[in-house]
């Protein structure tokens, strides 16, 4: 029997046999997605009969559920990966590994294919690369599982039933944005598409208790190309994100049905793959030197501590205009700071180019970073450095208020163990390591002004 597709409006629901641009019932722009129908014959909607043909539900007592949180968990060789994910990978879960081309999706993924094909039956599908091109990457990786198997298929119905098989424990598809389905005439990376797809190769993954991880790729600004409405489908989005070139790269759960958002795993490219940083905070560091502009930020990756070196540099503007340039800071934040820092303080900003740089790659992603930001501003302007023994946190407020930061404790220890001897940080914070600070202004003269 012949599949029929309708264009569906995700506004309001009003179904078209032919795409438009605008839907007819609600005027929304671009908001048709084909959809498969399921062919009914004979059948008269329930609403045209006048009754439904619901039936009561079965019911469980909540207390004799076993969670499936319980269930068997696959582990990768990355122990904070293994956090992240909640424990590892779950049977029957589906995971999307969403970042930009060329960040490594496709080499971690081959790492944790090999690590769990020790012991189960795994299947790497890409229709990306030939079978001879992730041989290559295999070998590079270590590879050679008896168990690890190979597919090439950019066909969402063939991977959909190769799942359904129940063959494998873990199938890796790489990626999304290459599948199209039989039914379906759009390009794959459609939403169409991948909606589609994604929805089959889940209905399959539940039904054999398959662990899939879906490949995403993200375009320049962070989105998902074509399929954000994946992220609502999966049980796990995982974000890759970082420097394509050197650096470190962080996979955190911005989605996790079976653990918590909070924690990431921090990664380094190297010849033989990618290897999880142990001490972040020593490798940040041991190529610093302290100059005027370079302060160093007790922060927080999700719920690691971390300590980051913050550079600023300051010169004069060329044109009227002031430049401000943030690489891993947001410059709307830069530009709120440089208006706090000019009307609490007496320094003046409006005549010169401002850069900040958070070195090693990072993205910050912390309000208890503010004061550092600040700090380094000041030092750059100055010309004065501030001593090698310090760390800094805190929020600043519009008022030039420093404000508490949350987890200080473990900001604390961590510059401890690196062999910082004092904090400059919040006023709140009841340590003898921490010098309070409570106004930006009192703080930048003391310091570096
Ligand atoms: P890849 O995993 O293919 O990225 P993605 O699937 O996200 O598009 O590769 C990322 C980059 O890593 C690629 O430019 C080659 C490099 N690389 C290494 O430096 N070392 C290695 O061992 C491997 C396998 C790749
Ligand atoms: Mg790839």
């Amino acid at each position: 029997m012949k599949v029929r597709s309708q264009f569906v409006c995700q506004q309001c629901g009003a179904t078209y046999n032919k795409w438009v641009g605008q839907c007819n019932n609600c005027q929304a722009w671009n908001s048709l997605v084909e959809q498969v129908v399921e062919p009914e014959i004979g059948k008269k909607s329930a609403i045209e009969k006048g009754k439904q043909s619901g039936k009561k539900l079965e019911f469980v007592k909540l207390k004799t559920i076993v969670p499936s949180d319980k269930k068997a968990r696959l582990l990768t060789e990355f122990p904070d990966l293994n956090v992240v994910l909640g424990g590892g990978i779950l049977m029957g879960s589906v995971s999307l590994l969403a970042g930009q081309p060329g960040i490594g999706k496709s080499t971690i993924l081959m790492q944790i294919s090999a690590e769990v094909a020790k012991k189960h039956d795994v299947l790497y599908i890409s229709g990306e690369e030939s079978a001879g091109q992730v041989k290559l990457r295999a070998e590079r990786l270590g590879a050679n599982s008896e168990r690890l198997n190979f597919a090439s298929s950019t066909s969402g119905n063939d991977i959909a039933k190769t799942i359904e098989s129940g063959e494998f424990d873990l199938v890796i598809v790489d990626s999304i944005q290459t599948l199209a389905m039989d039914e379906i005439s759009s390009a794959p990376g459609t939403v169409s598409q991948v909606t589609n797809c994604g929805n089959l190769i889940i209905r399959a993954a539940k039904a054999t208790d398959t662990a899939v991880i879906i490949v995403g790729h993200v375009t320049k600004e962070g989105t998902l190309a074509g399929p954000k409405v994946l992220e609502h489908l999966v049980d796990v989005v995982l974000n890759f994100e970082g420097d394509r070139y050197g650096g470190f790269k962080t996979v955190r759960a911005v989605k996790n049905r079976f653990g918590s958002t909070n924690e990431v795993a921090i990664f380094e490219m190297g010849e033989t793959g990618l290897k999880e940083v142990q001490n972040p905070s020593a490798a940040l560091l041991a190529e610093r030197t302290n100059t005027d502009g370079s302060i160093i930020l007790a922060t927080l990756e999700g719920n690691r501590p971390i300590l980051v070196e913050i550079q600023a540099l300051a010169t004069p503007s060329n044109f009227g205009y002031p430049k401000r340039t943030a690489s891993g800071f947001d410059i709307n934040r830069l530009n709120l700071l440089i208006a706090v820092i000019e009307r609490r303080t007496k320094l003046k900003l409006s005549d010169k180019d401002i850069f900040i740089n958070v070195v090693g790659g990072m993205k910050l992603n912390d309000s208890a970073a503010d004061l550092a930001v600040c700090m380094a501003i000041a030092s750059a302007v100055a010309g004065r450095k501030l001593g090698e023994e310090y760390v800094v946190f805190g929020e600043v407020g519009l008022g030039g208020e420093i404000r508490s930061a949350f987890r200080a404790d473990q900001r604390i220890a961590e510059a401890k163990k690196l062999g910082f001897l004092h904090a400059i940080g919040p006023a709140t914070v009841h340590d003898k390591f921490v010098i309070p600070a409570k106004d930006l202004r009192e703080t930048l003269i003391k310091y570096v002004k």
